[in-house]
């Protein structure tokens, strides 16, 4: 089993969602023993902004930054198919998400590679993966907020791809007091140990 982890919490161990999504990857570890991870923190090295060359240079003439962020790219993506579950840690920023996470999914989402257009639609090619998203707000919002565009985005993001199968847990309240923060990530974990973990071989 591999597992892709990725974080963009700008806090370090005192960010939640690290704490939550390192203890979903602990959970799936005790299930799967053997499982590899791949641990991307994008608050640390998140892939750089787009750019006209990166995206039109034909692979064999790219040279210098372009064909290192070229690479990078394909090594992204290549994270992304050998991953069996991907395990993100998401933070709301600005009711979204970090710009860091936008970029992965920046480089990501490339036609002809994780999504097709056809005569019918858009359809994703990188299905038959699990997802599971450690999601922290400062804030409390609930389900189906109008003012969520933090887990609808990232399903949609996701779907895109043909990512379908997706597990949020969610942890809120962190700026709204130490009780308050206490209890998101008391009641985040506890849907962790809920997960089922072992379905995800
Ligand atoms: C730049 C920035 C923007 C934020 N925007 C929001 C927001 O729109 N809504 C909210 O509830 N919390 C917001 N917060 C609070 C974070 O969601 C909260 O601190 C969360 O716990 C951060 O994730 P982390 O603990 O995993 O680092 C923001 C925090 C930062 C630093």
């Amino acid at each position: 089993m591999n597992i892709l982890h990725l974080d963009a919490g700008l806090f370090g161990d005192h960010s939640v969602s690290r704490i939550v999504g390192k203890a979903v990857v602990e959970q799936l570890l005790a299930a799967h023993p053997g499982a590899r991870v791949i641990h991307r923190d994008l608050a640390i090295a998140a892939p750089a902004h787009l750019t006209g060359a990166l995206l039109t240079t034909p692979v064999d003439q790219a040279e210098g930054a372009t064909k290192a962020e070229q690479e990078l790219t394909d090594a992204l993506i290549a994270e992304l198919f050998a991953a069996d579950t991907i395990v993100i840690g998401a933070p709301m920023y600005n009711f979204s998400i970090p710009t860091q996470l936008k970029a992965w999914f920046d480089r990501v989402l490339k036609a002809g590679t994780t999504f097709k257009y056809t005569e019918t639609g858009p359809v994703g090619l990188a299905g038959g993966r699990r997802v599971i998203i450690a999601s922290s707000r400062g804030g409390q919002y609930g389900d189906n907020s109008p003012m969520d565009f933090q887990e609808p985005y990232l399903k949609a993001l996701l779907g895109f791809i043909g990512l379908t199968d997706i597990a949020v847990v969610r942890s809120e309240g962190s700026a709204m007091g130490d009780e308050a923060r206490k209890a998101g990530i008391e009641q985040a974990l506890a849907a962790v140990a809920r997960l089922q973990v072992a379905a995800a071989a």
